[in-house]
């Protein structure tokens, strides 16, 4: 891509710290000179309180027209109210595939050179909203009951994404996490499908195995540099992010992408914080990391890596840190130290 060209992107700063953590990030990327032309839009709460709807038409529509978004985090209610803004994007727009990279970036924690993918189903599963209760003798809730769902479709879909996506990074393995020996069918398909797939397309490009997911689990906490890139379904993708996020210290840090074929949105993978809202203390890398991502999905990789680069400098060769990382700086200062490192020349 040429980097002069414009870039229409859609921008939703989302509720809580959303606003602080955007506006942060866009001081970072306008540092970059990357050539987003942004489209501001509202949603979670933010919708609601400007037009009575968390995801409002115009926000669905303008990421039908840029097919690309940066997203802060969305409230939304526990028990009753709205449903998920962000669950309603992954089905508006297919975005089966959710990309959990974990990288250590603060160097002497429990875990030290952490540096794995998680490739999560984002469409399927136990996700599919099938449940339901039996009432027996007037309890209403004596029976719960939840259908999974994988199709052959869905199951091809997100292992070509992971091969495609290990051997594009330069990666040097994929593993194929499953319940196949319990859930027969629901998780049978998926391991038939990468295997099949694996033997037919991606043999002697890529290193490939297969693990049970509480093996896996047990794995990543004993000897978590064994993995490379994980592929795995929606729900045990939805646990093992959270537990990489772990090993490299939490959520605060931690980025996704959601990716279909029609778009794909960038986020932090924290929530609205809504504790901290408007103390100007939230800690924006996640949000950053994400925006890396977005300029690795438009080829901007040179753009992508120097931002990684200086956010690794601001927080170990200049120490600039937010309290939820042991330091003192505000989200402003650790921004404006970024944005310095970014200014100076290699
Ligand atoms: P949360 O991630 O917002 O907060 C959990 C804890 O982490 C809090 O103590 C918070 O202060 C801290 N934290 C989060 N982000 C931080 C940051 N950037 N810097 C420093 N500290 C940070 O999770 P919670 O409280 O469960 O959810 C709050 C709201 O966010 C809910 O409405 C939830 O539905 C929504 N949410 C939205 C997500 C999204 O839009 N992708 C993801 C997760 C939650």
């Amino acid at each position: 891509m040429n980097p002069q060209q414009s870039i229409p992107a859609t921008l939703i700063p989302g509720d809580g710290v959303g606003p602080e953590i955007t506006e942060a990030t866009l001081e970072v990327l306008d540092a970059l000179g990357v050539p987003f032309v942004w489209d501001r839009q509202v949603a979670g709460m933010g919708g609601v309180t400007a037009c009575g709807d968390p995801l409002p038409p115009a926000c669905i529509e303008s990421i039908r027209n840029t097919r690309l978004a940066l997203k802060g985090p969305l409230e939304t209610p526990v028990a009753g109210g709205y449903r998920s803004s962000n669950v309603r994007l992954r089905e508006e727009f297919k975005l089966y595939a959710n990309l959990r990279p974990a990288r250590t970036l603060i160097p002497g924690g429990r875990y030290d050179n952490i540096d794995l993918v998680l490739v999560r189903e984002n469409n399927e599963g136990l996700y599919m909203g099938y449940e339901h209760f039996i009432p027996i003798d007037g309890d209403p809730h004596a029976v719960g009951m939840a259908t999974g769902v994988n199709t052959r479709q869905g199951c091809r879909r997100i292992c070509r994404f992971a091969f495609d996506y290990a051997i594009g990074q330069g990666r040097r393995k994929v593993t194929v996490v499953h319940k196949a020996n319990i859930m027969k069918a629901l998780t049978g398909i998926f391991l038939e499908t990468a295997r099949e797939m694996y033997e037919a397309e991606y043999k002697g490009r890529i290193g490939y195995e297969e693990v049970i997911v509480d093996a896996c689990a047990m794995k990543l906490v004993m000897n978590p540099w064994q993995f490379d890139v994980l592929v795995t379904t929606n729900l045990f993708g939805d646990i093992l992010s959270d537990e990489i996020a772990g090993l490299v210290g939490g959520l605060g840090m931690a980025p996704g992408a959601n990716i279909g074929e029609q778009a794909a949105i960038f986020e932090a993978v924290h929530g609205s914080a809504p504790d901290i809202a408007g103390k100007g203390i939230a800690n924006p890398i996640a949000l950053m990391l994400a925006a890396a991502m977005m300029l690795d999905h438009v080829s901007l990789h040179d753009e992508a890596a120097r931002l990684r680069r200086d956010i690794d400098l601001t927080l170990n060769v200049d120490k600039v840190r937010t309290g939820d990382l042991g330091g003192t700086a505000g989200t402003r200062e650790f921004t404006a130290a970024l944005v310095k490192r970014l200014m100076t020349a290699d």
